[in-house]
């Protein structure tokens, strides 16, 4: 063990706990006042006491419990739930105003909540891998939690170069004929190189080839996007044509948990063979009420979004004049810094001009892909954008 430590210091990827205080969009750590670009409070909702206020005021008692106590196979099924998962199963099969398809019955999704988006991935995907003849094709950028599902998983599983549409076809061509399934897995908003998917490409495939199915996780899109809030395929009027879209609640939503929106017929095998949904205590119930919470207002955050995005661009343009290598097509920017080593040294930089964006490096992201990962939130000021720029041309 001591060895591994002590590699893991030599690669310069050795990570430690930064012990930090909230206080707005500034933390403070090592008895520093810094702003905080490290965190996916994208919408500014952790922070506002005036809506967790609101909250406490109108939380019924019955709700009102720190534990749940138990699995949901077990008591823990709560109605609070039942209440959420009922709700936004009703607000996805709403009529999509982006989408040209008329609702069928057939297409009706239902909801199924998780404790957390990881284990959501881990074991939505290994349950889906105990189907006959199933072949899972991933994006090479696929975060952590659908990886260690496809590790675990007893079926075949390849990846795709991130985003590389003909890459994707070719493994298409190569093995459709062989498997009755396949399952195919992206991002709506890559969580490290903060760009899009090609979902109108991902869907024609599914029209092309006839044994696909669609599992999109909206880690990081969910309440950033669409009038709704409901997320990027919702946006793009494709929700229903996903087989498995993935929401988390821990970034935009300023809560804790995820959701599987999907057929009932898929709900119902989660419920009997997601082992992270049968074997772990149910999150309690006050943090779902949250979550509902804050569902029922996300329409109401237009100009949050708004702010965000602009922002973003913003501060895209900006390092690109300046000469940066920058990714990212949204609230994600990453600038690019190749090494553990320089990642490391930049992050500490900027942090003496008071910016706090640690670096992202190996195994996070690919060897020689080592980053500063910018997570904007709407409450950024032009001040706080201009700083951001100078710390890093200083
Ligand atoms: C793309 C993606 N999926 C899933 C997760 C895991 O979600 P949670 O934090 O709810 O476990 C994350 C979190 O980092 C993520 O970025």
């Amino acid at each position: 063990m001591k060895q591994i430590l002590e590699n893991l210091k030599k690669e310069n990827n050795y990570r430690f706990l930064k012990t930090i205080q909230y206080e707005g969009k500034y933390v403070l750590y090592q008895g520093k006042k810094v702003l905080n670009l490290a965190g996916n409070d994208y919408l500014n909702i952790a922070k506002n006491e005036n809506l967790r206020e609101e909250f406490f005021r109108q939380i019924q008692k019955k709700d009102f419990f720190l534990s749940s106590s138990s699995s949901r196979s077990l008591s823990g099924n709560c109605s609070v739930y039942e209440k959420f998962e009922n709700d936004l199963a009703q607000k996805m099969n709403k009529t999509n105003p982006h989408s040209l398809k008329q609702m069928k019955s057939k297409d009706t999704k239902e909801v199924l909540h998780f404790n957390s988006g990881y284990q959501l991935n881990l074991s939505c995907i290994q349950a889906l891998g105990t189907l006959a003849n199933t072949l899972f094709i991933a994006d090479k950028s696929i975060h952590a939690s659908v990886i260690d599902g496809l590790r675990l998983s007893t079926s075949t599983f390849v990846r795709f170069r991130h985003n590389d549409m003909s890459h994707l076809e070719s493994l298409l061509q190569q093995h459709y004929k062989k498997y009755e399934n396949i399952i195919l897995i992206s991002e709506a908003l890559f969580s490290m190189d903060g760009d899009f998917t090609k979902l109108k490409k991902l869907i024609e495939f599914k029209k092309q080839y006839k044994n696909i199915l669609l599992y999109i996780d909206e880690a990081h899109s969910v309440g950033c996007f669409d009038e709704s809030g409901l997320g990027f395929a919702r946006y793009l009027g494709l929700d229903q044509e996903i087989d498995f879209l993935v929401f988390t609640f821990g970034k935009a939503l300023a809560s804790t948990g995820a959701c599987i929106i999907t057929k009932k017929e898929f709900k119902e095998f989660f419920i009997n063979k997601a082992r992270a949904f049968i074997y772990s205590t149910a999150l309690p119930p006050l943090n779902v009420a949250w979550t509902h919470f804050i569902f029922e207002k996300l329409s109401t955050f237009t100009q949050q979004r708004h702010n965000l995005q602009e922002k973003s661009q913003f501060l895209k343009n900006t390092l690109l004049q300046n000469g940066f290598e920058v990714l990212g097509q949204a609230h994600i920017i990453s600038l690019m810094c190749k090494s553990n080593e320089k990642a490391d040294e930049l992050a500490n930089r900027i942090l003496q001009c008071g910016i706090f964006a640690p670096a992202i490096k190996v195994p996070s992201v690919a060897k020689n892909t080592a980053r500063i990962r910018f997570s904007l939130h709407c409450d950024l000021d032009e001040e706080d954008l201009e700083k951001i720029v100078k710390s890093l041309l200083q």
